[in-house]
């Protein structure tokens, strides 16, 4: 395939046949193996991060499924371990360094063992140096615009003996068609519709290791969605960065509420989310395509960062906390019903005491159904990680206190839906009591439900109403 598009480099049939060509000379390698020993190599995948990451070890699954490798329980059971990390906040770094620590046991007990680590996190040259240096018993690494290179990675180490760095610079972008994907759930699919990001917010190391924003094939996503449609699939969620700027480095006149739209008009009972927003471009034609389309799903997720204008400068996510909730009323007049979460940080560089209350004023004003709350990490080659840092004491209490002014909001909203009907798509059977099932409202609510387990309602989509309410948890009844 050669589109071409005004930016992005699509990778071409013949770079796609080539690595098909390695993973048959591996999947040729496994069968032998599996003849001889009676069971086949398994592969690991250990994700970290975000959403992105999921859809992409599912690509890692699949292209290992392709080489012949079968899927481990654990990581003690496996011949290859990919480890797909994450770079947003030190936090997962450290764990993803910590686990590959503890894989050395492994790697003495089985030497064969291949690990290999990928993702956000390798893509920093800092951490790369480090790995290479700190973790010799780590096979290779690839950044994350080699992921379609991972069977001639893999083929090399085998072929040649000697440890694979295939690192990209972080701002080179590329888009790979035709990757095999082994999902997790044979209801909900992740369908990335574009990659990289472009708003530099200056806390953030995604558009450094994650590139340019660049947008798929508007016919090739619905091909997909299709397919995914008459495979069973009832849930799916759009992934990119930033959604909203969908088709602007593509030669055609399409945006991202246009393809919601399209995606929408497929036939079949499914309902589509997307993430993630950013609200300097979250515009009213996108609210009304979600308003006009019952299988739009009704949850926003539109991080707001913070309340107060100042420290949103500094950030630069060019937008207000009015046009914020202007943006808020606006959907809630369109969709009453719908569901909204966002993002804070607690703690930026500079951050004073009335700029924080000014970000809980607007949390009580925003009154979103549920925050994701992060203490402000600093990322080497940021621009906020030059600032002046607040001290970890003045960070951790503001977030005691952020969160105690977000638990009230969502008991209260929690409590309102006590009486009302949703529509759930049922998640699985309660691990500690086998009559309660759980599941999800199309805006990512908890709901617990008393049901025989003999219904066998895993996957499927009920309808309950709610009978109590807690603050992250909801109770119904089957109706
Ligand atoms: N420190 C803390 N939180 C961060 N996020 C992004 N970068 C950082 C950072 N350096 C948060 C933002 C973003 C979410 C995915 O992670 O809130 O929306
Ligand atoms: Fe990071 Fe901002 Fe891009 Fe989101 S929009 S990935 S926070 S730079």
């Amino acid at each position: 395939m050669t589109e071409t598009t005004k930016q992005t480099r699509t990778i071409t049939d013949a770079e796609m046949a080539q690595q098909r060509a390695y993973t048959e000379q591996i999947a040729a390698w496994n069968r032998l193996y599996a003849e001889e020993h009676g069971s086949p190599r398994r592969c690991y995948v250990q994700t970290f991060g975000c959403q992105q990451n999921e859809a992409d070890s599912e690509r890692l699954a699949g292209m290992a499924e392709a080489m012949g490798y079968a899927a481990a329980v654990s990581a003690d059971d496996a011949d290859l371990i990919l480890i797909n990390t994450c770079a947003v906040r030190e936090h997962a770094e450290e764990r993803a360094l910590s686990i590959t620590g503890q894989f050395k046991h492994l790697k003495e007990k089985k030497p064969e063992l291949i690990i290999g680590i990928c993702g956000c996190m390798v893509s920093q040259e800092t951490r790369k140096e480090r790995i290479k240096h700190s973790y010799p018993y780590v096979s290779f690494l690839f950044g994350t615009s080699m992921l379609y290179r991972m069977p001639e990675i893999l083929y090399r180490y085998l072929h040649e003996h000697k440890r694979q760095f295939f690192l990209d610079a972080g701002d080179a972008g590329n888009i790979a068609e035709g990757i095999p994907v082994r999902r997790v759930s044979d209801k909900q699919a992740w369908v990335s519709i574009m990659y990289g990001c472009n708003n530099f917010c200056t806390y953030c190391i995604v558009p450094y290791v994650r590139g340019r924003e660049r947008s798929r094939r508007p016919e090739l996503i619905l091909e997909e969605i299709r397919g995914l449609i008459a495979e069973g699939y009832r849930e799916f969620t759009l992934l990119g960065q930033n959604v909203n700027s969908y088709g602007r480095d593509l030669e055609d006149d399409i945006d991202f509420p246009d393809l919601l739209g399209q995606i929408c008009a497929l036939e079949g009972d499914f309902k589509v989310h997307f993430m993630t927003s950013h609200p300097k471009d979250a515009s009213r034609k996108l609210i009304d395509v979600m308003a006009a389309n019952e299988k739009a799903a009704k949850h926003f997720h539109l991080p707001l960062q913070s309340g107060s204008d100042r420290v949103l400068t500094a950030m630069n996510r060019r937008y207000t906390i009015a046009q914020y909730l202007d943006i808020l009323t606006y959907m809630r007049e369109k969709m009453p019903d719908i569901t909204v979460t966002s993002d804070i940080i607690v703690g930026f560089p500079t951050e004073t005491e009335a700029e924080f209350e000014e970000t809980l004023d607007a949390v009580r004003a925003a009154r979103c159904d549920q925050l994701f709350t992060f203490i402000y990490s600093p990322r080497t080659g940021t621009p906020a990680a030059g600032m002046e840092q607040l001290p970890d004491d003045v960070k951790g209490a503001r977030m005691t206190r952020l969160l105690a002014v977000q638990n009230e909001i969502m008991l209260e909203k929690n409590r309102a839906c006590i009486g009302r009907e949703y529509r759930i798509l049922v998640e699985g059977v309660s691990r500690g009591d086998k009559s309660m099932y759980a599941g999800r409202t199309e805006g990512g609510k908890l709901v617990h439900f008393p049901a025989d387990e003999a219904l066998s309602l895993t996957g499927r989509v009920v309808n309950v109403k709610i009978t109590a309410a807690e603050t992250y948890n909801l109770w119904a009844e089957l109706i």
